[in-house]
């Protein structure tokens, strides 16, 4: 959701910017633009689209100085325009951002009755225009700055550099991410630790409400009330190799290869190694009196927690209330005292999770969050932090994160279970082996490109496709559409099989076909009754299963895909990665932007 890279150093800022950029396109990749400072002057270079446009403009127009900052966009206000594009300037500032700023219809009207004229329809370029005129009243930049933000409402993330002054880049963050990054003779600011990770692996994470001064060799950051503040240095372990594509052709199809090494990395850092039990740090409240779960994310990290819903509520006998984060934040619903809020994310920065996060906190709730990103704004907010170790996530549509979270969520029902005394160390036993056996039946599934691919033919020539599943595999069977709508822009809808018969049984014709996930210890004779009223109906049939489920289906499956026999407790897990291999191999036949589908951006940081 918009990604923010800067410089102030010794070296050409543009190469370095424009990289930092590369990293961060996955957050937005509507337009994109470079500005810099040389001998005191400021210069800028935009382009509407992907930043291979800017890369051609940067030929055209070339930037030079060494202090500079950049910028990818994920439209908010205003089109995906050259004009709309970051960094915006006036006057003697040039300013990126990211977030929303809600009063700046306010602090537009204001500044226009001063004689300024907007050229944008954004809402950023109210911040260029506010931060110029404080400098005109005759304030320093450090003090224009903090007179700016200090008028700000909504979410932001900005970086700023000024005319005049080569060594000087101030940046700001409320309600959006941004960190420094300290290195020799050079400062970095940038969204997340990606776009600094060959820059420096000394990062800052800054707070809600901070604000830092960076010269060439000073960092200063300051707090929302303006006194100095200290924000601890941590060393990042990532490394440019893991950011790359590795010889495949999408950043989704390595990250399909990595479910084995998601799934076996998570698990192997909640798992004794003696004893192969699961260890979970300690929870900071009761669990065996734990009146209520509340469970939130968006999206797939959604689809994830209602996988976590069937868990907890059968294996760990708990009441769950669970809903998208954008919806729960205005529900209001009663909370019961100490009760557990679990959220779930994969870059922990999400908008709708994190104001839930803070509501369920207010609340009195114990809040407990599965992220990847554990530095993030959520880490930083919540009781306890249940890391997954899915490493960088580039691709904007989820694959390994979602199976990683589910390997967590598979360990806090068996660890939650037992602290209530509910499964007896047999059962316990026999969960964990099923789970700790997943990454090796994962690589099976990986080998199953090839026949995926024959199933891809039939979607990709369809306009509507319902995907079906029953009691824990229908998060599964959304996850499914969800992947297939995102990157193929196909339409399709998940329904729980059950319910087909009460409304979308109509929408059957041979033109619709049906993805069913169907393992044979699931519901099944139930989902394969449902699946025999579409066949009945010219439906064609399309279905993961395993063997024994295989050999009931095959008089009216059109396509089976044979997966490992697995525990019924770890299969949401498994039949994961075949259907988001469906959805990648359909986007490869109609040649979509597998890796940046159009109109999205990862880790969205606004409502
Ligand atoms: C789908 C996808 C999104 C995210 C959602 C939440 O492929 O990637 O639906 O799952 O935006 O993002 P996080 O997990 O970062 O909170």
């Amino acid at each position: 959701m918009c990604g923010i890279c800067g410089v102030v150093g010794h070296r050409p800022a543009t190469p370095i910017v424009f990289e930092g950029l590369r990293r961060l396109e996955y957050r937005g990749y509507d337009s994109a633009g470079i500005a810099t400072v040389e001998h005191g002057k400021l210069s800028r270079c935009r382009a509407a689209g992907k930043l291979d446009n800017l890369k051609h403009a940067l030929e055209k127009t070339p930037l030079s100085g060494t202090t500079g900052i950049g910028h990818t966009r994920w439209a908010t206000h205003g089109a995906p325009t050259t004009q709309n594009a970051h960094p915006h300037h006036a006057g003697q500032v040039t300013i990126v951002h990211n977030g929303i700023i809600e009063n700046f219809a306010a602090l537009k009207q204001r500044l226009e009755t001063k004689g300024r004229s907007f050229e944008t329809e954004t809402d950023s370029e109210a911040v260029a225009h506010l931060l110029d005129d404080y400098i005109q009243q005759g304030l320093s930049p450090k003090d224009a700055a903090f007179a700016t933000i200090k008028q700000l409402q909504g979410a932001y993330a900005i970086a700023m550099i000024f005319e005049g002054h080569d060594n000087l880049l101030i940046g700001a963050r409320h309600g959006a991410p941004l960190a420094v990054g300290y290195g020799e003779g050079e400062m970095f600011l940038g969204s997340d630790s990606l776009a600094l990770a060959p820059l420096s692996n000394q990062i800052s994470y800054l707070e809600d409400g901070d604000w830092c001064v960076l010269t060439r060799d000073h960092v200063e950051i300051f707090d929302a009330h303006g006194d100095v503040v200290h924000r601890p240095i941590q060393t990042t372990s990532l490394t440019t190799g893991q950011i790359g594509k590795d010889g495949y052709r999408h950043f989704m199809e390595k990250e399909l290869h990595e479910h084995p090494v998601a799934i076996g990395q998570t698990l192997q850092r909640i798992t004794d190694s003696v004893t192969r039990r699961i260890a979970l740090p300690p929870m900071p409240f009761d669990v065996a009196t734990l009146p209520r779960v509340t469970i939130t994310a968006c999206g797939s990290a959604f689809y994830a927690g209602m996988v976590g819903r069937y868990w907890l509520e059968e294996l760990a006998r708990l009441p769950i209330d669970i809903d998208v984060a954008s919806e729960l934040r205005y529900r209001n619903p009663p909370q019961p005292n100490h009760g557990l809020a679990l959220l779930i994310s994969q870059s922990g920065e999400t908008a709708d999770t994190l104001g839930v996060l803070r509501e369920l906190k207010a609340a009195g709730q114990h809040v407990v969050s599965v992220l990847n990103v554990e530095h993030s704004t959520m880490g930083r907010e919540s009781d306890l932090v249940l890391g997954m170790v899915a490493g960088p996530e580039i691709s904007v549509a989820s694959t390994k994160a979602f199976t990683a979270q589910l390997s967590v969520l598979a360990a806090l029902t068996i660890d939650f279970a037992r602290q209530r005394g509910l499964i007896d160390e047999a059962k316990e036993r026999e969960l964990t082996d099923s789970l700790l056996d997943l990454p090796s039946h994962a690589m099976e599934v990986l080998g199953l490109f090839d026949q995926i691919r024959g199933m891809a033919r039939v979607i990709a020539q369809a306009r509507d496709i319902l995907y079906l599943g029953r009691g824990i595999c229908m998060p599964i069977a959304q996850e499914g559409a969800l992947k297939l709508k995102e990157i193929s822009y196909i339409h399709a809808e998940a329904y729980a099989a059950g319910e087909l018969k009460h409304g979308p049984i109509s929408l059957i014709d041979p033109s619709v076909p049906v993805v069913a996930i169907a393992p044979s210890t699931i519901l099944f004779e139930k989902t394969l009754s449902n699946l025999q009223e579409a066949r009945a109906r010219g439906g064609r049939i399309l279905v993961f299963t395993d063997a024994k489920g295989a050999e009931q289906l095959k008089d009216i499956a059109e396509h089976i895909i044979i997966l490992p026999d697995v525990n019924a407790f770890v299969a949401p897990i498994l039949y994961t990665i075949p259907v988001q291999i469906l959805a990648y191999e359909v986007a490869l036949l109609k040649g979509t932007d597998v890796d940046q589908p159009r109109n999205l951006a990862k880790s969205v940081t606004v409502e």
